[in-house]
């Protein structure tokens, strides 16, 4: 079982190898270690949890012209290849489809202890110290202001709205990255959330003071 790990562990850092900044191999490593600090309080198939934490941007929709089954498919037939039984192929196909943001505000079809891990795995990375860094190297990528006070951020957006809005990357705490806390499946990821939600709470506060002048 390790085996397929590793071997997953490799396919994932070569395909990963010219990505973008925000969903780079580093991305993939920093969820894999969540998931495995998740792990040591919450009870799940951990096979399971590091394949799909592993596969789980290999193939993002946006970059695909919004095809959320690519990512899956790509998944499947690498694990088929390495010989993975066919009952874990599909589960980590399953949470990869159902993890995203966006198939998650919809009608919930699918659920396991795993496919929550996973997500929390994926949700704990857009939050705090490197949630912060992450929303601004996207801002800087796009091209976006960093704030701008005339500009008051939308509530309501879901994740298409705000990937092509153009609005100042400061809105995007407002309308995605402090909401995530509130999200969190599992207990453990609530008490990390928690803490890295705190810690852009006195970001901002501390971002507005010196926008202020003092
Ligand atoms: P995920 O892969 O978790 O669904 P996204 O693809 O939506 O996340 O975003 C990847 C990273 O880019 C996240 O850290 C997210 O906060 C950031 N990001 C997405 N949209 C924006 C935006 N409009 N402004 C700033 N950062 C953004
Ligand atoms: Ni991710």
């Amino acid at each position: 079982m390790q085996a397929y790990i590793d071997q997953t562990a490799d396919f994932v850092r070569q395909r990963l190898a010219n990505a973008e900044a925000g969903h780079d191999w580093w991305h993939i490593l920093r969820v894999w270690k969540n998931v495995r600090t998740l792990l040591k309080q919450e009870k799940a198939d951990r096979i399971t949890c590091e394949l799909a934490a592993l596969l789980h941007d290999i193939a993002d929709s946006k970059f695909h012209n919004g095809d959320e089954t690519l990512g899956p498919t790509l998944a499947g037939e690498f694990l088929n290849s390495i010989g993975v039984p066919e009952n874990l192929v599909r589960h980590v196909q399953d949470i990869i489809f159902h993890m995203s943001y966006k198939a998650s505000l919809g009608v919930v079809s699918f659920r396991s202890k795993e496919l929550e891990i996973v997500q929390d795995a994926d949700r704990l990375d857009a939050i705090g110290a490197i949630g912060i860094a992450r929303a601004f190297h996207y801002g800087g990528f796009k091209n976006r202001q960093l704030y701008d006070p005339a500009i008051v951020p939308d509530l309501h957006q879901d994740r298409e709205t705000y990937k092509n809005s153009t609005a100042p990357t400061i809105n995007h705490f407002y309308e995605k990255l402090l909401l995530l806390k509130d999200r969190m499946n599992t207990d453990t990821a609530k008490r990390i959330a928690a803490e890295r939600h705190a810690f852009m709470e006195r970001y901002l506060e501390q971002f507005f003071r010196e926008w202020e002048g003092n």
